[in-house]
């Protein structure tokens, strides 16, 4: 008999998850606690933008393997339960949030079959897992806990599910391991590395990955800021400096930093974490980590006074891009609109433009005016700042937006647009880290 699954929480991770293991054969059953999410996915419909997720989830709740309710009590039936729901920076502090991990497990306990197995892979500080599994020891004790961080990426999280780099398991016995070998069969396959690990460094691997990320985001542009002090060209240090295998050329893209959901919130939780555990002179490095990827933020304002004025208030800006990163509706800890927001609050009039993530900036910053078009937001334009590389910036026509635009100052935040196609087009153009 196949396993049947249960996730709980449909966000980004749970609807992927869903989707994915349904196309895997499971008979799988979303739970989530909004009902108007769970009524678009019941549909079909997913409830944000990810390529090729929407036409995956409407095949699978086609089948009738994948469906969704907000009813707990329909895990009752499955074998395997990921929890998927979300662990946000809380509001008082760098530490997460652990109210929506808590509350899901309380709320399966009850239902939980003889022998179920509760997967954790929802993004938390080392010591939850256990202190779950205790928990579960005294209120269903039938039940079994493993760990089993999820490393996907927005706009490549059908590609980092079905086809991962590594799946990693923290468990507590070989029963567990053997039941997840079960669920992945067909991905360990593929020749996935399987690496079997405990709980805590289960739940480590996860944070230890994305804040090497950050830290490796955060040091090209460290080198950025001294190669404008110095007048060298980041970009071509990145280049040559990736060639090397034991640095890789990838993730040291200098720009406006990082945001999303995940790389900002996890590393400041991890240091939360290490200071509980006395380890904080440790992780001392990532606060500096943080303070670099803010700077980065505050870079642009500077170059944008510089160039303007001190006092934006007669101005208007142009801003490229909302969302944290390309092919991805989500704005949660985006630098575009941190920037955005800055500039707006300093008095400038700025008109945002992003192809997918208006709506969702919007509910967040309602203050910002913002145009459909690119051609309507550079309209009468002192300044344009690309801040988030979506493809068709890429295509832009500097001649055509020349004619609209009051000023020709382009800020480059991602290095991504042809500077010599801009100046040949009469543009003044500041690339962040470049000075030539
Ligand atoms: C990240 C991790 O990559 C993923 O493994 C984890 O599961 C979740 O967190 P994601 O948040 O989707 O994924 O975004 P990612 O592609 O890592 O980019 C994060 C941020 O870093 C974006 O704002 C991006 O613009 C920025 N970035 C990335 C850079 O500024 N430069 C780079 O070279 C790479």
């Amino acid at each position: 008999m196949k396993l049947k699954l249960s996730v709980i929480g449909c966000g980004y991770l749970g609807a992927t998850h869903a989707a994915c293991m349904s196309s895997l054969g499971f008979e799988v059953v979303g739970i989530d606690t909004d009902p108007h999410k769970v009524e678009l996915l019941q549909k079909g419909e997913l409830p944000f933008y990810e390529p090729g997720l929407d036409t995956l989830l409407a095949a699978e709740v086609k089948t009738g393997r994948l469906t969704f309710t907000t009813d707990f009590s329909a895990v009752a039936d499955a074998d395997v339960h990921f929890i998927c729901v979300g662990t946000p920076q809380s509001k008082d502090g760098l530490a997460a949030d652990l109210t929506y991990v808590k509350s899901s497990v309380a709320a399966i306990a009850p239902h939980l079959k003889d022998g179920a197995l509760v997967v954790g892979k929802s993004t938390v500080p080392v010591g939850t897992a256990q202190a779950l599994h205790d928990y579960l020891a005294e209120h269903a004790p039938q039940a079994d806990l493993a760990w089993n961080p999820e490393f996907l990426r927005e706009g490549f999280a059908v590609e980092d599910t079905l086809t991962p780099n590594r799946l990693v398991v923290g468990v507590a016995n070989d029963r567990a391991e053997e039941i997840l070998k079960e669920v992945y069969e067909p991905v360990i396959a593929l020749g996935t590395p399987w690496i079997r690990a405990d709980l805590p460094t289960a739940e480590l691997v996860k944070v230890a990955a994305n804040s090497f990320l950050a830290t490796k985001i955060s040091f090209i542009n460290a080198m950025a800021e001294v190669c404008e002090a110095a007048g060298g060209d980041v970009t071509v240090l990145a280049k040559a400096i990736g060639y090397d295998p034991r640095i890789g050329n990838r993730f040291l893209q200098a720009g406006i930093g990082f945001g999303g959901g995940c790389l900002p919130k996890d590393i400041r939780a991890f240091m939360a974490r290490a200071q509980e555990l006395g380890a904080d002179q440790a992780l001392e490095f990532l606060r500096e980590i943080d303070n670099i990827n803010l700077r980065a933020r505050q870079r642009v304002i500077d170059v944008v006074r510089a160039d303007l004025s001190e006092d934006l208030t007669q101005y208007k800006i142009a801003v490229l891009g909302a969302t944290f990163k390309p092919d991805s509706d989500d704005v949660r800890d985006s630098p575009a609109l941190d920037i955005a927001a800055q500039l707006s609050a300093a008095g400038a009039q700025v008109v945002v433009h992003d192809p997918k993530g208006i709506e969702p900036a919007r509910k967040r910053f309602p203050n910002l005016d913002y145009a459909e078009k690119v051609v309507d937001a550079v309209k009468g334009a002192d300044a344009i700042l690309h801040l988030t590389e979506w493809k068709e910036y890429r295509e832009l026509d500097p001649s055509v937006i020349g004619q609209l635009v009051k000023g020709k100052f382009l800020i480059d935040g991602r290095n991504m647009l042809d500077r010599n196609l801009w100046r040949n087009a009469g543009w003044r153009v500041h690339a962040l880290g470049r000075t030539d």
